[in-house]
């Protein structure tokens, strides 16, 4: 046996060519998250289109990574909630180093982001808190994130402990926002935007930053292209 896995598809995406992409990388990702989004809608083969694998650093310099609902995107960059106590949390408290993936296979594309994470804007982690469903709220307080437990029972008692401090009146104040609760914006240097193509000879468009402005200002960013 080979170990070989997976089959052989021919990449058949539109690709990418110069003259259709922006000066800054903002308008063309965004433009993808849409038609991931759409497609969803139509066809079901691009299910959570948001999903976003992102890696961090640990102490030891040992590289991890997990995937992430990327809840906002804009010109400061895409962001996404979670607990800051998790193993990410703490990677990131250490280290800032960050990158993240959308991947979009059924549509042969992917995006990725490299930079530096920030820590999201209390104000907005609040809002966005008291827009989630009760029970994901009660989970925010009944997990510590990425910390040991005994076992499944112990989990659905913390949850059911955590239903009986803060019983759902329907409200968004409920539940407090957990402090350990938060969310972090990758502040990227540099994107990249990858289109599967025939016979392997995909498109890659990388955008560096040159200047401190957003991911929509053309002025801060070099593109170029870079063999597949
Ligand atoms: C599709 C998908 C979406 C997820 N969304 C989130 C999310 O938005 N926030 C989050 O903290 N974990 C999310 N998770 C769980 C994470 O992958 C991970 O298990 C968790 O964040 C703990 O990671 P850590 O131990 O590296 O900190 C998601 C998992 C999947 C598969």
């Amino acid at each position: 046996m080979s170990g070989t896995l997976g089959g052989r598809t021919d990449y058949t995406g539109e690709g990418i060519a110069e003259q259709d992409a922006p000066d800054a990388p903002l308008p063309l990702v965004r433009a993808w998250l849409e038609q991931a989004s759409a497609r969803q809608q139509d066809r079901g083969d691009v299910p959570e289109p948001s999903a976003l694998s992102v890696a961090t650093v640990d102490g030891d310099g040992m590289p991890d990574v997990r995937t992430v609902l990327m809840r906002f995107l804009d010109g400061t960059g895409p962001a996404f909630l979670t607990n800051t106590g998790s193993a990410k949390g703490l990677q990131l408290g250490q280290n800032d180093a960050v990158a993240a993936s959308l991947t979009w296979p059924s549509m042969f594309r992917a995006v990725r982001f490299r930079g530096r994470a920030a820590l999201l804007d209390r104000a907005l982690v609040t809002e966005y808190f008291r827009s989630r469903p009760y029970g994901s709220r009660i989970s925010a307080h009944a997990s510590e994130q990425s910390r040991p437990v005994a076992d499944r029972d112990s989990l659905e008692r913390a949850y059911a402990a955590c239903e009986r401090r803060w019983p759902d009146h329907g409200s968004a104040d409920d539940v407090p926002v957990p402090d350990g609760w938060g969310g972090y914006r990758i502040l990227a240097d540099r994107v990249e935007v990858w289109a599967g193509r025939r016979n392997r000879l995909h498109d890659r468009l990388v955008w560096d930053r040159v200047g401190q402005g957003g991911l929509d200002d053309p002025d801060c960013w070099r593109r170029s292209r870079i063999q597949p």
